[in-house]
């Protein structure tokens, strides 16, 4: 036997890790008892587990009667899934889900419907640039680059207010060139859990209408901020509009089933005959990916989403499961105003929404939040409160006041 004596991949450089999913890693490896994961987006107890939804685990054991073969899956995915997606983001009367003028597709995860919206536009608007918010998920940003875009930022998040930048953002998207695309976060936005209010959303669109540009909205938290409904909102006021555009949902959190990579894509379109043509080429994009979407976690979802006794299971979860991140946003400012009497605002940890808070934390107050309390935000700053628990929230308060000191 002879052993290569250079390696074919010199040039191959060292990947410098997932900023956020490095995280999880360094913090499985941390063997301090009392370490918190704020870090990751994902839904804990206030036990500190991951849930198994009752209605997952309910649709499970039905399934598991039943389960038969898993064939390949259409490259579109399940078609009672889609359906049910698209009654889930636009409601079911909806004009535009009646008239067939959206596409839909069953996708590996909201980030699976990202990366295959992305590879459609550069196919089909091949000079467009893309346009994030600053800050977004960083991932956001590799995905679309990932797909040969440029992609560039507009204004969104004010430091000074802890709230949105909404007239700077305005002003940007109103000098881009027609057909640019825009990524928007429909609610609970990630990393800063800074959303724009309805009125702004009305004030928005408009500016969308009317420079041509292509809105691209991620919703990876249905049900997270104020309700599975409204939290879809901007999607239906896009729809009401006559936008035409882009949306990747996420199932990940909301039916606590990250593994399984369930989500979707859809296409708001002019017409019937103009969905059907952006299917099949979705479709196409699809197939030179990863060819079929799989069987398991889309044929929970489906049964939960399309039984009625099971929706209404599920919706009290989602419920549940915000109430319970809200009740934690109010103990950690409670017991931070207690402790800093007035002398640091903290306001923002209730006005903003969904899963995360932009502390204001810089990196090096981060590290020694990690190295000195074994509390793990993103190096941002961004602080996941879905990890917060009863017994947890006061050493996470102390330790901010420790290093904020
Ligand atoms: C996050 O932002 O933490 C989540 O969306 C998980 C991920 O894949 O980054």
């Amino acid at each position: 036997m002879t052993a290569p004596t250079s390696s074919l991949f010199s040039h191959v450089p060292p990947y410098a890790g997932d900023p956020i999913l490095s995280l999880m890693e360094a913090f499985q490896a941390d063997p301090r008892p009392n370490k918190v994961s704020l870090s990751i987006g994902v839904y804990f107890d206030d036990e500190g587990r991951l849930p198994v939804l009752p209605s997952v685990r309910q649709a499970e054991t039905a399934l598991s009667q039943d389960i038969g073969a898993r064939p390949y899956l259409p490259i579109e995915g399940i078609a009672e899934f889609r359906a049910a997606v698209q009654r889930l983001l636009f409601g079911a009367g909806h004009e535009a889900v009646a008239s067939g003028r959206i596409a839909t597709l069953q996708t590996l995860g909201g980030s699976g419907g990202l990366k295959v919206g992305a590879d459609f536009l550069r196919r089909y608007f091949p000079g467009a640039g893309v346009w994030v918010s600053d800050p977004t998920w960083d991932n956001h940003r590799a995905i679309f680059e990932g797909a040969g875009l440029d992609v560039h930022s507009y204004p969104y998040y004010d430091p000074a207010t802890g709230g949105l930048s909404f007239d700077r953002m305005l002003a940007s998207l109103d000098a881009l060139p027609p057909r640019s695309i825009v990524l928007l976060h429909a609610s609970c936005h990630n990393p800063t859990g800074v959303d724009l209010s309805k009125t702004q959303w009305q004030a928005l669109i408009p500016v969308l209408r009317e420079r041509e540009l292509i809105p691209f909205v991620d919703i990876a938290y249905q049900g997270f901020g104020d309700g599975l409904d409204e939290d879809a909102c901007a999607l239906r006021a896009l729809a009401d509009a006559g936008i035409q555009f882009f949306a990747a949902n996420s199932f990940s959190k909301n039916f606590s089933m990250y593994g399984e990579r369930c989500g979707g894509l859809s296409v708001v379109c002019s017409d019937r005959d103009a969905a059907d043509t952006v299917l099949g080429q979705l479709k196409a994009t699809v197939r030179r990916n990863y060819s079929t979407p799989p069987t398991h976690g889309a044929r929970v979802i489906t049964r939960v989403l399309n039984d009625p006794t099971l929706f209404a299971l599920w919706r009290d979860e989602t419920a549940a499961m915000r109430q319970r991140i809200r009740a934690m946003r109010e103990r950690l400012l409670a017991v931070l105003d207690e402790k800093f009497q007035g002398r640091r605002d903290f306001g923002y940890l209730v006005r903003q929404r969904g899963m995360f808070s932009y502390t204001g934390l810089d990196e090096s107050q981060v590290a020694r939040l990690r190295d000195d309390h074994a509390v793990y935000l993103v190096r941002s700053g961004r602080m996941c409160l879905s990890g917060l628990t009863g017994a947890n929230v006061d050493h996470v308060a102390q330790a901010m006041a420790a290093v904020l000191a």
